[in-house]
């Protein structure tokens, strides 16, 4: 991790002794901003390059497009000693570790992550999909990369929307898991705002660490990983409720963490103040906190078919005090519900 980190790709892979042939997955855009550093240091270091281009965003996550670069990876003559790198947001490290996962019966990967998404989330952790028509995220694996590089100045080329949504996650891992880690971020809103690079390192790295000590607890999410999904349960009810096409991931999450906070009140679970200091650090980021639609009773809907439920009941991640968490099962859809209606009558 480091501003100008991508320039030492070449040297951590002969590190791990690589064999020497690799291929580059990314976008077109983000190829053309940092691919060149990239294979530059591959190149230097001995490694042979084969850059595949994938389409930008969600749509990279479609078998077809897998398919074309196991073709390519097959062309390029990779072998179970070769490595894949994926160069981009989270939408080509998904697809790029799925692929990886799935040639030969899995061969060696490494994450670039280029956006907040990705270097504070999907990069860490090992889960790799593509979407199924009827589902994002349904084929997958478990592929863990065997190196991930982080160089937050990337993020200065990132647009705005997509910077502040990457924080929503930030939030979230200071809400669950940390309290220093979530005054940290609260302190310092203006620096990372302005996307200062010493204070964003500090706060990825912090991140990144939260979330491997989580992963490396539970890999396969039988236990504290769950603790990861606060504010998703109804943040990915919302998302599908909108066939995704009204807010970004961390918007709806950051309304999935207000419902949740307003959850464990409700409940009586959360100590005095927890909620409200939640609300108010996604405000001050600029991240959504009040919605007018749908009704709660469509977003209740989606939340009882979420790929988390078993048997007909979604575990719900709530926070009894910033830096804590608990998993609730059997929240009352009706209590979901009236907290969902409130948002959207404060809101109106
Ligand atoms: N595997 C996991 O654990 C995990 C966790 C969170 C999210 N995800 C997945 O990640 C995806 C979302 O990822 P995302 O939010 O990173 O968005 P994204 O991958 O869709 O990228 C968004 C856009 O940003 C552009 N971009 C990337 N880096 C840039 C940069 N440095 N400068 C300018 N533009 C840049 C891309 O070209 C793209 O158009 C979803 O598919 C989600 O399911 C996976
Ligand atoms: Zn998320």
């Amino acid at each position: 991790m480091g501003a100008g980190a991508l320039r030492s790709v070449g040297s951590r892979l002969s590190a791990l002794g690589s064999g020497r042939r690799t291929a580059l997955v990314s976008d077109r855009s983000v190829m053309a901003l940092y691919g060149p550093a990239v294979t530059e240091s591959l190149r230097a270091a001995g490694f042979a390059v084969t850059e595949v281009l994938v389409p930008e965003g969600e749509t990279a996550k479609t078998l077809a497009v897998a398919e074309r670069c196991w073709d390519e990876c097959l062309a390029a003559g990779l072998d179970r000693t070769s490595t894949l790198l994926a160069l981009g947001g989270g939408a080509v490290g998904d697809l790029a570790g799925f692929v990886a996962a799935t040639y030969m019966r899995g061969i060696p990967f490494v994450q670039l992550p280029t956006t907040l998404v990705a270097q504070v989330d999907a990069a860490i952790g090992g889960k790799v999909a593509i979407d199924h028509p009827r589902a994002k995220n349904l084929i997958g694996a478990f592929h863990q990369p065997r190196v991930v590089v982080v160089d937050p100045s990337v993020l200065l080329t990132l647009p705005e929307a997509e910077f502040r949504s990457g924080l929503a996650e930030v939030v979230k891992h200071g809400i669950v898991l940390d309290a220093a880690y979530f005054d940290d971020v609260a302190l310092h809103v203006p620096e990372i705002l302005s996307r200062d690079l010493p204070t964003l390192e500090r706060i990825i790295a912090g991140s990144c660490r939260l979330k491997g000590r989580i992963v490396e607890a539970d890999e396969r999410e039988g236990g504290p990983r769950a603790a990861l999904n606060y504010g998703h349960t109804v943040g990915h009810a919302l998302e599908a409720a909108t066939s995704f096409s009204k807010w970004l991931h961390g918007e709806a999450v950051s309304l999935g963490i207000v419902a949740a906070a307003r959850i464990a009140e409700q409940l009586g679970l959360a100590a005095p103040d927890t909620g409200a200091r939640q609300v108010k650090l996604l405000k001050a980021i600029g991240l959504p906190v009040a919605f007018s639609a749908p009704a709660p009773e469509v977003i209740v809907r989606a939340i009882a078919s979420d790929k988390k439920a078993r048997d007909g009941k979604v575990p719900f991640v709530l926070a009894p005090r910033i830096g804590e968490f608990r998993l609730v099962f059997d929240i009352p859809a009706d209590l979901i519900a009236q907290v969902l209606g409130e948002i959207q009558r404060a809101a109106a």
